[in-house]
């Protein structure tokens, strides 16, 4: 016979001596499991006599409460213990600041992009692309380039390699080409990625990348600009000052924008002129609407005949005023960035700072900026 006694310390100690859940499983098998050391005692009690069955029933039936529960309270305790190792391990402090989420912004120059065709487009303007790699027809012969104009030379262009027919083509130098490409359009069908083909009267802007070999504090070899065209049978000055000094108060949200026409030579037009806007520059900071420095913000002119011409438009019908803004030039004004470069360096401490949110999209009936 089973020294029960004998039984139940070396279970129990087995239980103590568990090191994990699976070893006291195991335990627990061997004793209470089907054919376990336990319950075979409990069927031998079928085969005994009733007085034998009346003394060892209760000392079996106490060993296997006795080593049941003490199985359960161990398990209990290896449970517990566990909680508290993942506690301690994955832990949260509910004192700490949560962590940034991190979430794009919108580049200023592609916000005062917005900014700017939002106004031109409340005008009427429409917008107008085209490539960046240009033909030098459409970046310079066009628009009445002399041969030997110094812009055409590699200090100021960067120039492809020559094509197998020798054309050599140019990362586009200002966005005037999509002029050309707008105008020719019309009568030789060749492609400016225009919202619809235009007839004139034309009046579109052309938002785009621009390049030239240059890299200071105010340039970049990669910049932007915004042309804007305006070809009809009775354009004048008049108009073209009006739409600038109209463009230039809506994007600076001041009224009373002085402006001034100084002479200037594009080969594009005749005649040119730069226009400057009156500010004030006391203070550091540049305040448009005020004050008595000049500031240049816009080259433009009446487009020279040559350009229609060139374009298949005869300039005893058609004439038309065109000019170009320097975009990013427009935004550092507007939001107070001192050097262009760190618009085009990519660090992310300058876009979480001047960047705009996705959802502020400019439009003139809520506000631009
Ligand atoms: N294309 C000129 C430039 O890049 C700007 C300009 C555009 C001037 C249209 C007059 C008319 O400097």
């Amino acid at each position: 016979m089973t020294d029960l006694n004998t039984l139940k310390t070396d279970l129990i100690a087995q239980v103590e001596a568990a090191p994990d859940a699976a070893a006291l499983e195991a335990i627990r098998i061997a004793a209470l499991g089907k054919s376990g050391q336990i319950s075979e005692l409990l069927k031998s009690l079928g085969k005994m006599s009733p007085e034998e069955r009346r003394e060892q029933g209760p000392l079996i039936n106490g060993l296997r409460d006795a080593v049941a529960s003490r199985l359960a309270e161990r398990k209990a305790q290896m449970e517990a213990a566990e909680l508290d190792r993942r506690l301690a391990a994955e832990g949260v402090d509910l004192s700490l600041p949560a962590p940034p989420r991190r979430r794009g912004s919108v580049h200023p120059t592609m916000q005062v992009m917005d900014e700017m065709v939002s106004i031109f487009a409340e005008m009427g303007f429409s917008v107008a692309e085209g490539p960046d790699i240009e033909t030098d027809f459409s970046n310079f012969t066009a628009l009445n380039f002399p041969p030997k104009h110094p812009a055409r030379e590699m200090h100021d262009t960067f120039f492809m390699a020559a094509e197998e027919a020798g054309e050599r083509k140019v990362l586009r130098t200002h966005t005037s080409p999509v002029q050309v490409r707008v105008m020719r359009q019309i009568n030789e069908k060749v492609p400016a990625w225009v919202a619809t083909g235009q007839e004139p009267p034309i009046r579109v802007v052309v938002p785009g990348r621009t390049y030239r070999c240059d890299s200071d504090a105010t340039h970049t070899p990669m910049f932007h600009q915004m042309e804007g065209l305006v070809i009809d049978k009775a354009v004048h000055m008049g108009h073209l000052k009006w739409t600038l000094e109209t463009f230039i108060s809506r994007f600076f949200e001041t009224e009373g924008v002085v402006s001034r026409f100084r002479p200037h030579h594009f080969p594009f037009t005749e005649p040119s002129a730069e226009m400057d806007v009156q500010c004030d520059r006391s203070g550091g900071d540049i305040k448009i609407g005020q004050g008595t420095d000049w500031l240049e913000v816009v080259g433009c002119g009446m487009v020279h005949p040559n350009v229609l011409r060139n374009c298949g438009l005869d300039p005893e019908i058609w004439q038309g005023f065109a000019f170009g803004f320097g975009v990013d030039r427009l935004g550092m004004l507007k939001y107070g960035m001192p050097d262009l470069r760190d618009m085009f360096a990519g660090d992310a401490r300058w876009l979480g700072h001047y960047g705009f949110s996705p959802f502020a999209t400019p439009n003139p009936a809520t506000g631009l900026s």
